[in-house]
């Protein structure tokens, strides 16, 4: 598709037809994956197409991250091998060492632990803060050495907002950009570059990918300076997404919409049906008109997304017997698949900030909604409270 009418289409024509035009040699609807290293020249620096090498650029790589872009409405697109491997391409590519950066104090623990074990450990300092609050943010914000504020909006487990419109003036302000991980809202629901973000950060094996088959990571940036920038370093640090993960990730792209409103529609029945169970306490979902973020989320997102997270009654050992209990949500980690997923933030994908100011509750569950029939989500979830 090309870009001008790329530019005018709706999302899920872009995730369907952006970056890639049917192949000119045999008319191939999908783009192939193209398992090549190297590319013949037609003589010394005669690039066909300007593929030489595969980790500089491969087609199925390019045809992908030009999906991401036209669906972040963004500059350019860049995959990786994972979500990590991208968010370190970024912070070393944009930052030296010397400076900082701002956090959210409940930002996803292996981001937390890049910032705090690797990338400290080469000179950049950061500060927790968070990130639903404007003036914590402005606040710790170090003029002149901050450059990254890094926000993820809803976040993970309690899904507090931040508000992105306030948090670009907020970093602009200080010669900072600001970077989204829009992992859990995806594009379909939340366009940060839009909003005046300069790069968003996806873990593209949740709800890009959509089917838990595949790890990645992109970054989309708003600017052709930015977009020099990570591209080379893209290409000298060389974290790339191989042909074959394009290839999983694209096809997930294509779906996001269509499955990022059934995991919508669902995950607003189990929130209705959480909120009138005896055994919850609290149900923590930005569409309730009762969360602290639901009006930003309302102004900035276009639905609520399908990550649900709640409290029990009975403590840490009825939280941990709902988890057993159930047959459809799977106990796992991860998210964004088409599978529900159930798990205990607190000894599972939390267990590393147990101690520390950002422990969860141990009486907290969270879900990953899936798009199975709705029902049977919500018989499930009835009878493992009900210790079924
Ligand atoms: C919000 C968020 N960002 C980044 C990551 C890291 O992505 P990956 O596991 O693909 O490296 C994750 C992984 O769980 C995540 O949930």
């Amino acid at each position: 598709m090309s870009q001008e009418h790329a530019d005018k289409s709706g999302f899920d024509t872009r995730a369907i037809h952006a970056g890639y035009e049917p192949d000119p040699t045999t008319g191939a609807v999908i783009p192939p994956i193209f398992a090549t290293s190297t590319y013949k020249q037609d003589g010394v620096g005669g690039l066909r197409g300007g593929y030489e090498y595969s980790r500089s650029a491969n087609p199925t790589r390019t045809a992908l991250e030009g999906a991401l872009a036209a669906v972040e409405d963004g500059e350019r697109g860049f995959a990786f091998a994972s979500g990590l491997a991208a968010e370190d391409t970024l912070v070393r590519g944009l930052c030296r060492p010397g400076e900082h950066v701002v956090l959210p104090d409940d930002a996803y623990g292996g981001t937390f632990r890049l910032f705090d074990k690797v990338e400290q450990v080469w000179g950049l300092a950061h500060t927790p803060v968070p990130v639903s609050d404007v003036d914590a943010v402005r606040a710790a914000i170090r003029p002149g050495e901050t450059k990254l504020v890094w926000v993820e909006t809803p976040t993970n487990p309690l899904l507090n907002i931040a508000d992105l419109e306030a948090l670009a003036a907020v970093a602009h302000d200080a010669g900072a950009l600001l970077v989204v991980d829009n992992t859990f809202a995806t594009p379909y629901l939340q366009q940060p570059l839009t909003l005046g973000a300069d790069v968003v950060v996806h873990s593209t094996t949740k709800y890009v990918g959509g089917h838990s088959d595949v790890v990645g990571g992109a970054l989309v940036v708003r600017d052709h300076d930015l977009a020099e920038r990570v591209g080379f370093h893209q290409n000298a640090m060389g974290a790339v997404a191989g042909p074959f993960d394009c290839f999983l990730t694209h096809r997930g792209l294509k779906t996001l919409g269509v499955r990022m409103d059934r995991h919508c529609d669902n995950a607003e029945r189990v929130v209705e049906f959480l909120a009138g169970h005896a055994a919850v306490t609290d149900v923590i979902y930005p569409g309730l008109p009762e969360h602290p973020g639901h009006e930003v989320a309302s102004r900035q997102m276009r639905r609520f997304g399908g990550m649900v997270s709640f409290r029990v009654t009975g403590g840490v050992e009825h939280a941990l017997a709902v988890c057993d209990r159930t047959r459809v949500f799977i106990l796992g980690e991860s998210l964004g698949g088409v599978e529900s997923l159930i798990e205990h933030p607190g000894l599972m994908t939390h267990a590393s900030v147990a101690g520390t100011d950002l422990e969860v509750p141990a009486d907290l569950i969270r879900l990953s909604v899936g798009i199975e029939t709705a029902d049977d989500l919500l018989a499930d979830l009835d009878r493992a409270l009900s210790g079924g």
